[in-house]
């Protein structure tokens, strides 16, 4: 059955018409061609099509898309800013080599970014929990750990720009 849903997209108020089975990886990448979400297993076991719903990490290959009405999401697309800078959580990884191969990156990010929105100065196990959903076969996951933590920590005033972007 067709369905019309109005949902905040990366900022934007967006209305779709949308199949009740759809989930919201696929809304995201074949409807609307936001392809920055990847699908890897699409099963919930991977992590790499992570984005946030209501500022929480989902898997979007297990989220219906008719469960996004009236909600926000943001996908990596969404996390830089207007002027092309990117988000803390972005330019971290990429300082300091949390991205290799970049496959489980934007599901790495996004999973990193709820984190932080909810909790500003997390110890290394609230970051291994908050990633936990999420593989890497690249990095051995200690770079990307230490950018988490240096996303929030690097210098003073990051945590409070990396808390407050998604508002702006
Ligand atoms: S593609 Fe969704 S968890 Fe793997
Ligand atoms: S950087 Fe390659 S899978 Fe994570």
């Amino acid at each position: 059955m067709d369905r019309e849903i109005q949902f905040n997209l990366n900022g934007n108020e967006t209305t779709v018409v949308i199949k009740d089975h759809w989930t919201l990886l696929h809304l995201l990448r074949e409807e609307l061609g936001l392809l920055g979400t990847k699908e890897g297993c699409g099963s919930g076991e991977c992590g790499a099509c992570t984005v946030m719903v209501d500022d929480l990490a989902v898997n979007a290959c297990l989220y219906l898309a008719v469960e996004v009405d009236s909600k926000k999401v943001v996908t990596i697309e969404g996390l830089a800013s207007a002027d092309g800078e990117l988000h803390p959580v972005q330019k971290a990884f990429v300082e300091n080599g949390g991205i290799q191969c970049g496959f489980c990156s934007p599901g790495m990010i996004m999973s990193a970014t709820a984190l932080l929105k909810e909790n500003a100065t997390p110890e290394e196990d609230d970051i291994k929990h908050a990633i936990a959903g999420n593989i890497c076969r690249c990095t051995g996951y200690v770079q990307i750990i230490d950018s988490i933590r240096k996303a929030a920590r690097a210098e003073e005033g990051d945590t409070v720009r990396v808390v407050a972007w998604q508002d702006d």
